[in-house]
Protein backbone atom coordinates (compact mmCIF):
# COMPACT_ATOMS: atom_id res chain seq x y z
CA UNK A 1 0.00 0.00 0.00
CA UNK A 2 1.60 3.27 0.77
CA UNK A 3 4.27 1.60 2.49
CA UNK A 4 7.19 2.66 0.07
CA UNK A 5 9.78 4.42 1.66
CA UNK A 6 11.27 6.62 -0.86
CA UNK A 7 9.00 9.32 -0.72
CA UNK A 8 9.45 12.25 -3.51
CA UNK A 9 9.85 15.10 -1.63
CA UNK A 10 6.60 16.98 -3.65
CA UNK A 11 4.44 14.68 -2.48
CA UNK A 12 1.83 15.58 -0.82
CA UNK A 13 1.14 14.10 2.86
CA UNK A 14 0.23 10.34 2.86
CA UNK A 15 -3.25 9.52 2.28
CA UNK A 16 -5.60 9.21 5.41
CA UNK A 17 -5.73 5.21 4.99
CA UNK A 18 -6.80 4.28 8.57
CA UNK A 19 -4.15 1.56 9.62
CA UNK A 20 -5.73 -1.71 10.88
CA UNK A 21 -3.61 -0.90 14.92
CA UNK A 22 -6.04 2.15 14.65
CA UNK A 23 -9.18 0.29 13.78
CA UNK A 24 -8.98 -2.64 16.40
CA UNK A 25 -8.32 0.14 18.79
CA UNK A 26 -11.80 2.28 18.07
CA UNK A 27 -13.36 -1.33 18.07
CA UNK A 28 -12.06 -2.10 21.52
CA UNK A 29 -13.18 1.42 22.62
CA UNK A 30 -16.61 1.02 21.89
CA UNK A 31 -16.77 -2.77 23.34
CA UNK A 32 -15.69 -1.33 26.53
CA UNK A 33 -17.03 1.60 26.80
CA UNK A 34 -20.43 -0.75 25.72
CA UNK A 35 -19.18 -2.98 28.74
CA UNK A 36 -19.14 -0.16 31.32
CA UNK A 37 -22.16 1.07 30.17
CA UNK A 38 -23.93 -2.51 30.65
CA UNK A 39 -22.28 -3.11 34.23
CA UNK A 40 -24.52 -3.42 36.73
CA UNK A 41 -25.34 0.11 39.17
CA UNK A 42 -22.83 0.09 42.17
CA UNK A 43 -24.82 0.52 45.27
CA UNK A 44 -23.17 4.20 45.99
CA UNK A 45 -25.24 5.09 42.33
CA UNK A 46 -27.98 3.77 43.58
CA UNK A 47 -30.38 6.63 44.93
CA UNK A 48 -31.61 5.73 48.50
CA UNK A 49 -35.77 5.46 48.59
CA UNK A 50 -35.58 6.37 52.28
CA UNK A 51 -33.54 9.74 51.97
CA UNK A 52 -36.34 12.01 52.58
CA UNK A 53 -37.54 10.52 55.77
CA UNK A 54 -34.00 9.81 57.61
CA UNK A 55 -35.37 9.30 59.96
CA UNK A 56 -37.51 6.06 61.70
CA UNK A 57 -39.03 5.66 65.22
CA UNK A 58 -36.70 3.04 66.67
CA UNK A 59 -33.54 5.64 65.82
CA UNK A 60 -35.34 8.28 68.67
CA UNK A 61 -35.66 7.88 72.34
CA UNK A 62 -38.68 8.72 74.39
CA UNK A 63 -37.88 12.58 74.93
CA UNK A 64 -38.81 13.66 78.38
CA UNK A 65 -38.72 17.16 78.56
CA UNK A 66 -35.62 17.23 81.00
CA UNK A 67 -33.49 17.89 78.28
CA UNK A 68 -32.22 21.30 76.83
CA UNK A 69 -33.86 22.70 74.03
CA UNK A 70 -30.71 21.54 71.94
CA UNK A 71 -31.02 18.54 72.87
CA UNK A 72 -34.40 18.09 72.96
CA UNK A 73 -35.14 19.37 69.27
CA UNK A 74 -31.42 17.10 68.00
CA UNK A 75 -32.68 13.93 69.80
CA UNK A 76 -36.44 14.38 68.49
CA UNK A 77 -34.72 14.45 64.97
CA UNK A 78 -36.48 17.83 64.21
CA UNK A 79 -33.59 19.37 63.54
CA UNK A 80 -33.09 17.01 60.81
CA UNK A 81 -35.65 18.50 58.67
CA UNK A 82 -36.42 22.09 60.01
CA UNK A 83 -34.24 25.44 60.95
CA UNK A 84 -35.08 26.22 64.44
CA UNK A 85 -33.69 29.65 65.20
CA UNK A 86 -31.09 28.67 68.27
CA UNK A 87 -30.47 25.61 68.22
CA UNK A 88 -26.96 24.43 66.41
CA UNK A 89 -27.27 22.18 63.45
CA UNK A 90 -30.70 22.65 63.33
CA UNK A 91 -30.59 23.42 59.42
CA UNK A 92 -33.18 20.85 58.12
CA UNK A 93 -34.51 22.01 54.59
CA UNK A 94 -37.30 19.33 54.24
CA UNK A 95 -39.98 21.17 56.07
CA UNK A 96 -40.56 24.64 56.89
CA UNK A 97 -37.99 26.78 59.49
CA UNK A 98 -39.85 26.26 62.59
CA UNK A 99 -40.61 30.16 63.55
CA UNK A 100 -43.85 29.81 64.58
CA UNK A 101 -44.05 33.28 65.81
CA UNK A 102 -43.99 34.46 62.52
CA UNK A 103 -45.92 32.25 60.39
CA UNK A 104 -47.87 30.61 63.21
CA UNK A 105 -50.69 33.41 62.82
CA UNK A 106 -50.64 33.40 58.87
CA UNK A 107 -51.57 29.23 59.39
CA UNK A 108 -54.29 30.09 61.44
CA UNK A 109 -55.56 32.82 59.06
CA UNK A 110 -55.15 30.38 55.94
CA UNK A 111 -58.56 29.60 54.52
CA UNK A 112 -57.21 26.40 53.85
CA UNK A 113 -56.66 25.83 57.59
CA UNK A 114 -59.27 22.83 58.86
CA UNK A 115 -57.64 22.12 62.18
CA UNK A 116 -58.85 23.15 65.54
CA UNK A 117 -56.32 25.36 67.06
CA UNK A 118 -57.04 29.08 68.17
CA UNK A 119 -53.43 29.74 69.49
CA UNK A 120 -50.09 29.29 67.83
CA UNK A 121 -49.26 27.51 70.82
CA UNK A 122 -51.79 25.17 70.26
CA UNK A 123 -51.22 24.95 66.57
CA UNK A 124 -47.69 23.75 67.11
CA UNK A 125 -48.87 20.47 69.44
CA UNK A 126 -51.66 19.72 66.87
CA UNK A 127 -48.80 20.33 64.00
CA UNK A 128 -46.26 17.60 65.87
CA UNK A 129 -49.20 15.17 66.64
CA UNK A 130 -51.55 15.38 64.02
CA UNK A 131 -48.91 17.04 61.05
CA UNK A 132 -51.75 15.68 58.47
CA UNK A 133 -54.29 18.02 59.61
CA UNK A 134 -52.74 21.08 57.56
CA UNK A 135 -49.70 20.34 55.56
CA UNK A 136 -47.89 23.36 55.14
CA UNK A 137 -48.34 25.08 50.93
CA UNK A 138 -45.53 24.04 49.42
CA UNK A 139 -44.20 21.87 51.44
CA UNK A 140 -44.19 17.37 51.46
CA UNK A 141 -47.37 15.99 52.93
CA UNK A 142 -46.86 12.08 54.40
CA UNK A 143 -43.33 13.26 55.43
CA UNK A 144 -43.64 14.84 58.97
CA UNK A 145 -43.74 11.68 61.11
CA UNK A 146 -47.01 11.25 62.58
CA UNK A 147 -45.41 8.73 65.71
CA UNK A 148 -44.20 11.67 67.85
CA UNK A 149 -47.59 11.10 70.13
CA UNK A 150 -46.01 8.19 71.43
CA UNK A 151 -41.80 9.41 71.39
CA UNK A 152 -42.34 13.11 73.33
CA UNK A 153 -44.08 13.43 76.94
CA UNK A 154 -46.37 16.04 77.68
CA UNK A 155 -43.52 18.51 79.27
CA UNK A 156 -41.56 17.70 75.74
CA UNK A 157 -44.49 18.60 73.88
CA UNK A 158 -44.97 22.01 76.14
CA UNK A 159 -41.57 23.05 75.96
CA UNK A 160 -41.44 22.41 72.28
CA UNK A 161 -44.48 24.70 71.73
CA UNK A 162 -43.40 27.23 73.82
CA UNK A 163 -40.20 27.76 72.52
CA UNK A 164 -40.86 27.85 68.94
CA UNK A 165 -43.94 29.72 69.37
CA UNK A 166 -41.00 32.38 70.80
CA UNK A 167 -39.40 32.19 67.11
CA UNK A 168 -39.27 34.78 64.32
CA UNK A 169 -37.71 35.37 61.04
CA UNK A 170 -38.13 35.64 57.61
CA UNK A 171 -40.84 33.52 55.66
C1 LIG B 1 -38.75 13.78 58.25
C2 LIG B 1 -38.82 15.22 58.30
C3 LIG B 1 -39.45 15.89 59.50
C4 LIG B 1 -39.16 15.70 60.83
C5 LIG B 1 -38.21 14.71 61.46
C6 LIG B 1 -39.96 16.67 61.54
N1 LIG B 1 -40.71 17.40 60.67
FE1 LIG B 1 -41.95 18.91 61.14
N2 LIG B 1 -42.53 19.08 59.20
C7 LIG B 1 -41.96 18.38 58.15
C8 LIG B 1 -42.60 18.79 56.91
C9 LIG B 1 -42.26 18.27 55.52
C10 LIG B 1 -43.55 19.77 57.26
C11 LIG B 1 -44.45 20.55 56.28
C12 LIG B 1 -45.60 19.71 55.80
C13 LIG B 1 -46.65 19.54 56.85
O1 LIG B 1 -47.22 20.55 57.28
O2 LIG B 1 -46.90 18.38 57.23
C14 LIG B 1 -43.47 19.93 58.71
C15 LIG B 1 -44.26 20.82 59.45
C16 LIG B 1 -44.06 21.11 60.78
C17 LIG B 1 -44.74 22.15 61.52
C18 LIG B 1 -45.71 23.16 60.94
C19 LIG B 1 -44.84 24.34 60.52
C20 LIG B 1 -45.53 25.51 59.92
O3 LIG B 1 -44.80 26.38 59.41
O4 LIG B 1 -46.76 25.59 59.93
C21 LIG B 1 -44.27 22.12 62.78
C22 LIG B 1 -44.66 23.03 63.94
C23 LIG B 1 -43.31 21.05 62.86
N3 LIG B 1 -43.19 20.45 61.62
C24 LIG B 1 -42.61 20.73 64.00
C25 LIG B 1 -41.75 19.64 64.09
C26 LIG B 1 -41.13 19.23 65.34
C27 LIG B 1 -41.28 19.94 66.67
C28 LIG B 1 -40.40 18.11 65.04
C29 LIG B 1 -39.62 17.23 66.00
C30 LIG B 1 -40.36 16.80 67.20
C31 LIG B 1 -40.54 17.85 63.61
N4 LIG B 1 -41.36 18.81 63.07
C32 LIG B 1 -39.93 16.82 62.92
C33 LIG B 1 -40.97 17.45 58.23
C34 LIG B 1 -40.43 16.96 59.41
Amino acid sequence: MSSDPVKPITSKPEPRVPNRAVVWIAIGLVCLSVIWGLRPPSPQETPSKTMAVPITPDKVPLVTGEESFSDLFTQAGCAVCHVIPGIPGADGQVGPPLILGTTGPQRLKDSAYRGEARTVHDYIVESVLDPQRFVVPGYPDHTMPTWYGSKLSALALEKIAAYLEQQVGEN
